[in-house]
């Protein structure tokens, strides 16, 4: 069966590496994104140029008709769906739970939450047996993010509450549903929290003492994907160099 694999938010970070990862063991990838069009294609070249299969496709993944979108893309580019992994998570610049409006609460819910549960839902409903999904989640969903992000990591709990409710239903047609927990990874997404330095200055508490690498990520991200994890679902993995 050929492999064909989404990746949301594979514009940058993450998402990214898990892209070009996947591609370069013979998976057919969508990198979806949600803005950044020329990075996006970027990746999409990159992969190209090493004889890889893989196509950009702009969705806002918390929005219904758009993971419909992009599932209809990749599929009459590629054929049926065979991996997904709901990458795509957001947060706002670091502050106190008494601080945070209602606003932003219900967006982090969207944009990290909705997009899971729709996603997974459009996978179960094409996927053929045999598939496998990957949900990124974080170290926060244990940790709170006290003074920081306590919406993010409770936006990251649910995620991996709906990991192993799905598992156990997508399990009877051999699809195995996980999650990854990475702690401090060196991208971009610390900048949108206000701290660029954020995996600089908390570098002391991980007792691998450095920040992990998007690529790191992926590798645990196709390891759940591929058959030599075939009796692995409904797991957690995290990958935060020892950080508890
Ligand atoms: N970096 C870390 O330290 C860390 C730690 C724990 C967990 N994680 C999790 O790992 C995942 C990736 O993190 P990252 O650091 O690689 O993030 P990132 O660099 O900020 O990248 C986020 C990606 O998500 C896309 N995106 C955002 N909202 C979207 C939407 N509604 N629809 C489609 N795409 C959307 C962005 O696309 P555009 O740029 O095109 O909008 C971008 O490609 C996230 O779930 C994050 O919570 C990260």
């Amino acid at each position: 069966m050929n492999r064909v694999a989404i990746i949301t938010g594979a514009s940058r970070g993450i998402g990214a590496a898990t892209a070009k990862l996947l591609a370069s063991r013979g998976y057919a990838v969508c990198v979806n994104f949600r803005s950044r069009v020329e990075q996006a294609e970027a990746v999409v070249a990159e992969i190209v140029a090493s004889g890889g299969k893989a196509l950009a496709f702009q969705a806002d993944v918390s929005v219904e008709k758009e993971v419909a979108a992009l599932f209809d893309a990749t599929e009459q580019t590629f054929g049926p769906v065979t991996e997904l992994v709901n990458n795509v998570g957001v947060l706002f610049h670091q502050c106190r739970l008494v601080d945070m409006d209602v606003e932003r609460f219900a967006r982090i819910m969207t944009t990290n939450v909705t997009s899971c549960f729709l996603c997974c839902r459009e996978a179960m409903r094409r996927m053929p047996d045999g598939g496998a999904i990957v949900n990124v989640s974080s170290l926060a969903a244990r940790t709170g993010s006290p003074f920081e992000y306590t919406d993010y990591a409770a936006s990251k709990a649910a995620m991996d509450t709906l990991t192993k409710g799905l598992s156990a239903e997508a399990a009877e047609r051999n699809i195995r549903v996980n999650g990854v927990r990475p702690g401090f990874i060196h991208t971009d997404i610390h900048a949108d929290g206000g701290e660029p330095g954020r995996v600089e200055r908390l570098t002391p508490s991980i007792p691998l003492r450095r920040g992990g690498q998007p690529e790191e990520v992926a590798q645990a991200i196709a390891w759940l994907l591929s058959e030599e994890s075939s009796y692995v679902t409904g797991s957690l993995l995290d990958i935060a160099g020892g950080r508890k």
